[in-house]
């Protein structure tokens, strides 16, 4: 008899599971990924895309023709840096987690606060903002003009006597628009490949739409609401004791325009209250799309915690602790997921990355001696 119970037992859970995704468990908040928005006034070419290809390796969109875009989006690097906070411009640290730029191009807005409102705008703040490229826009014009293979491209591309750095940018952006991944286990298994995902990642992605309740703020293709929460995510440590840390940190509550009395007492990241002014929205972030996240370890705006499973544990706790704690979304309550459920849905975000999306770097021209005037 005890065989024949154990049997049925397990047929039945095994019927259970398979029925679950037999007939196609596909949750109606998530969905697979399909191409980019592409801007009207930015169209596609494949000249532009390749011009922006070598703007973004090259150094001379920068102030010190040495900082380029790849320098803080590694391709080797998940196109971030692997550190808490981003190295920054020589002579100060960025003051926050670099963000991959794979997927970048499905954002309504960009930055961990949403301060930029396209990749065009965004490239421009990143090759001029004094801790990232800090360049200034003539000088990087005037470099340009002296690389006969830029010169041509721009002519080219932009119909330009000469190259102007706001065509710059708007080919970085063309460029960036096709660093994305639309065709991971997840995005398979969305159109239909029961194969796609693995059966703990089946558990992990019921977890995540159901008893982890992740998918309240994580959901749609790009599993993102685009909204802005304070999880509680604990100060960046090294303002303890990195004194050049310490001086960015104070000169962008400066340069953002904090009250005196914020720029005196603050230790932790306002976020989006640097754009609102609002009280409620200190310490609240975007939330982050959860694609390529295999790759751009460590997490959060400040980079605190250090691995997707670490992720999870965070949360199953409930979040966290930081200095706006009264900002503290109620959303966040402990879970009591299991040690095999924690796995389960690590294995579930695992499938939202696929291959690691790494080019040869591209050759980058030279600055040559301009022509004599000919007559
Ligand atoms: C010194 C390091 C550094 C350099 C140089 C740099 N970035 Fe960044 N980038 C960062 C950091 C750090 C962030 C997050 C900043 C924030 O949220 O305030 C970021 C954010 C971004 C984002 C936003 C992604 C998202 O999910 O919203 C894009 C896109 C981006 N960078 C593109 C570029 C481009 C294009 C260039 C070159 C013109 C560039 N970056 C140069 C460090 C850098
Ligand atoms: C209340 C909305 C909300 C819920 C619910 C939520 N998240 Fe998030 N998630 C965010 C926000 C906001 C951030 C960025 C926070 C920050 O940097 O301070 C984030 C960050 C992350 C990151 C880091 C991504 C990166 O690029 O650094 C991962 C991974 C993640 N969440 C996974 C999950 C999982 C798994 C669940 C369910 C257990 C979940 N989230 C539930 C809002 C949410």
């Amino acid at each position: 008899m005890t065989p024949i119970k154990t049997i049925t037992a397990a047929a039945l859970t095994v019927t259970i599971t398979g029925m679950a995704f037999a007939d196609g468990h596909r949750p109606a908040e998530l969905a697979a990924l399909g191409p980019p928005p592409i801007p009207a006034d930015n169209p596609m070419t494949p000249e532009k895309i390749a011009l922006g290809e070598m703007l973004f390796f090259d150094p001379i969109l920068s102030g010190n023709n040495n900082m380029p875009c790849s320098a803080c989006h590694r391709p080797e690097a998940g196109w971030a840096v692997q550190d808490k906070i981003s190295f920054g411009y020589p002579g100060t640290t960025h003051w926050r987690n670099s963000q991959s730029v794979v997927n970048s191009a499905y954002y309504g807005k960009l930055f961990w606060a949403g301060s930029s409102g396209s990749l065009e705008k965004q490239a421009r703040s990143a090759a001029r903002g004094g801790v990232a490229g800090n360049g200034e826009d003539d000088m990087m014009e005037a470099r340009l003009a002296f690389v006969p293979e830029y010169r041509e491209a721009f002519r080219e591309v932009f119909g330009d006597d000469w190259p102007s750095v706001r065509h710059a940018y708007m080919a970085i952006a063309a460029y960036q628009r096709t660093l994305v991944q639309t065709d991971t286990p997840f995005d398979e298994y969305m159109r239909g490949d029961d194969d796609a995902l693995t059966d703990a990642q089946k558990r992990g992605l019921d977890l995540f739409t159901g008893k982890a309740n992740c998918v309240t703020c994580h959901n749609g293709p790009l599993l993102t609401n685009q909204a802005y929460y304070n999880l509680g995510v604990p100060p960046y440590d090294g303002w303890e004791d990195d004194p050049i840390a310490q001086i960015t940190f104070r000169f962008e509550l400066f340069a953002k325009g904090s009250t005196e009395e914020m720029y005196r007492t603050t230790k932790d990241d306002p976020g989006l209250y640097f754009r609102t002014k609002q009280k409620a929205d200190k310490g609240k972030f975007r939330v982050p799309s959860l694609r390529y996240t295999a790759y751009t370890f460590p997490y959060m705006h400040n980079g605190m915690i250090e691995t997707l499973r670490d992720v999870v544990v965070f949360y199953n706790e409930g979040g966290g602790e930081n200095e706006f704690a009264e900002n503290k979304t109620g959303i966040i309550q402990p879970l009591g997921l299991s040690d095999g459920e924690i796995d389960d849905l690590v294995a579930f975000l695992e499938s939202l990355s696929g291959d690691e999306i790494l080019p040869d770097d591209p050759e980058i021209p030279v600055m040559q001696p301009l022509p004599m005037a000919q007559n």
